[in-house]
């Protein structure tokens, strides 16, 4: 090539290098893109095409890695030279502040000690060597001694730095930090697997691990991998003093192209750690990413250097760990549950273990289609998840611990309760029992879905009593409750005069309801509050209802068409019509929905987020004063919310609304509004 062309090449390649290096810190670590991918797109097959021309200038930090390489035969071992250790742990806060004490104890002076709070992400541990800025290794941990060499894999990983930003870091510089799958990506990775009838993974860890451990790193680019600093390793050649505590050098790392973790906190005491741990255990469901504890790390380095090490772990970090939310036990037994639409849930009976900090005997199986893909057996050794307050699930089968007695579980084909066929509506995972009205396990879960609190509220009807009722044959269905006599119940066993008394002036006072209560306590399937809502809203009247089509319906916000096709049905059954007469005879009644004045409307469609707090008045008036505008006050913020109202500490859903560029204004602009 002539000597101009290479340079004029040479300088073009460095540009657009240089760009898309910019655009991928913008994208992927500072989650604030500022060109389309479209762009990002345009720059990559212009390097691209220019790399395939002359090759010599496809360097080893190209952008153009990203997607991958050829396939290895295997992973390389590389030693690392200062070794990766691991970390002790506490469970208490009794051993948090011993962790302390030890440190306090053995250091000769301490004039000042912080620490660092961090979370202790799920993942897979991580070493990266970078020589000039330039990327040169990936490691894994393996022993803490020796790792795996996946250079490939981790250059296919958006927020990990090809070549680092600024000019002043050290020649040789080892960063380490944790690469994990975000809870979204991983879920995302499981649909599609199971839509290709492939297996999944268990969780977002073993996810990370798995695309890691590709030795294509072709496919290890297709799996949505994050990365994060929280420490450095090897250092060499300075370029300038490096800061002399853990958090100024996390920023530092940051600076020069990093994700550090937005949670991480330096404070001043053992108690606020404490305080940390509380805060971020309530925050730890709504993170984006799995965490299995908190690392607490001494801050200044002179006092981690002077506390060292004791077998493989420092004396100057410890992780506060959560309870274990996966364990191993047996399953004894499936239930099959029948629901007040019918739906069969199988639910499975286990040997108590404690797991998620409390013990767990039940867990959801949810449908067949869960049973087959779990190729779960009685007897089996189960590992079961309680996250949050979640309902348990039994996430896999320890296969090599199946008992030669186990026993397959036969889903039934009649209803375990009333005996009439199960039946499973074509595209549906749900199998339903067909008995309807004359299935007391239906009955008795329409009843106390009626009584709830949300639908009738009926106060002193609890679901015990509604089974006993039931159970009695004093009732069948929700009609029967107004027609209950006194002495009946009263003579009920555990009933007394005072309960008895209560349940009638209970029953009398849920007389008076709205029409969106009574809409919703009809517990017509898919009907959920906010479509009975808009059911009364749109019709004013329960009569309308009975003969409004599936096209009508359709046309009324939120209703699509098997939300139609379920309340078309159900006033078309003369069962449910004669029940719903009996109530209207009972004396059941609501005040006249008013008629909207289109004019005073001025929010009308309006889509409104109110976060933070306020001070002129209380959120829940915010909320009625908007509604009565025309506006839906909703919960989360996206793409359709229209407007955000933010009071001091607003958080997550001011940052989110920011990124979405959803118009955001303070309690004086509401007020205005308002006005
Ligand atoms: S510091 C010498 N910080 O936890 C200290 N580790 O149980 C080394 N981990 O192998 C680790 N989040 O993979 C540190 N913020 C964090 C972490 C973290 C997750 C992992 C790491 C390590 C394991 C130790």
């Amino acid at each position: 090539m002539p000597i101009d062309e290479l340079s004029k090449n040479t300088l073009q390649v460095q540009e657009i290098t240089a760009l898309l290096n910019r655009y991928n810190h913008e994208y992927y670590v500072l989650d604030a893109p500022t060109v389309p991918d479209a762009e990002y797109d345009r720059s990559f097959q212009q390097l691209l095409s220019i790399e395939e021309q002359y090759p010599s200038l496809a360097s080893l930090t190209s952008p153009t890695q990203r997607v991958g390489a050829a396939p290895l035969s295997a992973f390389s071992q590389v030693d690392h030279e200062v070794p990766m250790l691991s970390l002790g742990n506490v469970f208490s806060d009794e051993e948090l502040f011993e962790f302390d004490k030890r440190i306090r104890d053995r250091l000769t002076d301490v004039p000042s000690l912080h620490f660092c709070c961090e979370p202790k992400l799920d993942g897979i541990a991580i070493s990266l060597l970078y020589e000039n800025g330039a990327l040169v290794r990936g490691a894994t941990r393996g022993d803490g001694n020796t790792g795996e060499n996946i250079t490939q894999n981790v250059k296919t990983i958006g927020s990990i730095p090809l070549q680092l930003l600024g000019n002043n870091y050290p020649q040789i510089l080892e960063v380490r930090g944790e690469i994990y799958m975000p809870k979204a990506g991983f879920n995302a990775l499981n649909k599609k697997a199971a839509e290709l009838g492939e297996k999944g993974f268990q969780n977002p860890r073993n996810a990370a691990a798995g695309s890691l451990r590709q030795l294509d790193s072709s496919i290890t680019a297709t799996r949505p991998l994050e990365m994060c600093a929280y420490s450095i390793g090897l250092v060499e050649d300075e370029q300038e003093e490096l800061p002399q505590g853990h958090f100024s050098m996390l920023n530092k790392l940051s600076e020069w192209g990093f994700l550090i973790n937005k949670e991480m906190r330096r404070v001043n005491s053992i108690q606020d750690c404490c305080d940390y741990f509380v805060a971020l255990s309530e925050k730890r469901e709504s993170l984006s990413y799995d965490i299995d504890g908190i690392v607490f790390k001494v801050d200044e380095f002179e006092l981690q250097e002077e506390l060292g090490f004791v077998s493989r772990a420092p004396r100057w970090a410890t992780a506060y760990k959560f309870p274990a939310q996966e364990e191993m036990t047996t399953l004894l037994d499936v239930e099959f549950q029948v629901g007040r639409t019918g739906a069969i849930t199988p639910k499975a009976k286990l040997t108590p273990v404690f797991v998620g900090g409390v013990t767990v005997s039940n867990a959801t199986l949810h449908n067949r289609d869960e049973i087959e893909r779990l190729q779960v057996k009685i007897g089996d050794t189960v590992i079961i998840r309680r996250a949050g307050d979640v309902i348990p699930q039994i996430v896999s089968v320890v296969q090599s611990r199946r008992p030669d007695n186990a026993k397959d579980i036969i889903f039934p084909t009649s209803c375990p309760v009333c005996d009439s066929p199960v039946e499973r509506e074509e595209g549906e995972a749900v199998a339903r029992c067909t008995g309807g009205i004359i299935c007391k396990a239906q009955s008795i879960r329409a009843i106390q879905h009626f009584s709830s609190r949300k639908a009738l509220d009926i106060d002193g009807l609890g679901d015990k009593l509604v089974e006993q009722l039931v159970e009695e044959g004093l009732i069948e269905t929700v009609a029967d409750l107004y027609q209950l006599n006194y002495s009946s119940v009263y003579n009920l066993e555990r009933m007394a005069e005072k309960s008895a008394s209560n349940l009638f002036s209970a029953l009398e006072k849920s007389k008076q309801t709205t029409l969106p209560r009574f809409i919703y306590a009809l517990g017509i399937r898919e009907v959920g509050e906010a479509t009975a809502k808009a059911l009364a809203l749109h019709y004013r009247a329960i009569e309308p209802l009975y003969t409004a089509t599936e096209e009508e319906l359709q046309t009324i916000d939120d209703v699509g068409p098997i939300v139609a096709k379920h309340i078309a049905q159900f006033f078309n059954n003369t069962h449910q019509r004669d029940n719903l007469q009996k109530l209207l005879d009972a004396g059941l009644s609501w005040p006249d929905i008013e008629t909207v004045d289109e004019s005073t409307q001025t929010l009308a469609g309006k889509v409104i987020v109110l976060t933070g707090n306020f001070e002129a008045m209380k959120r829940s008036d915010a909320k009625k004063l908007l509604e009565a505008l025309g506006a839906k006050v909703t919960g989360s913020v996206s793409k359709k919310t229209d407007l955000v109202v933010a009071g001091p500490g607003a958080g997550s859903k001011l940052t989110k609304a920011q990124d979405l560029g959803v118009k955001v204004i303070d309690e004086s602009d509401l007020l205005e509004l308002l006005a």
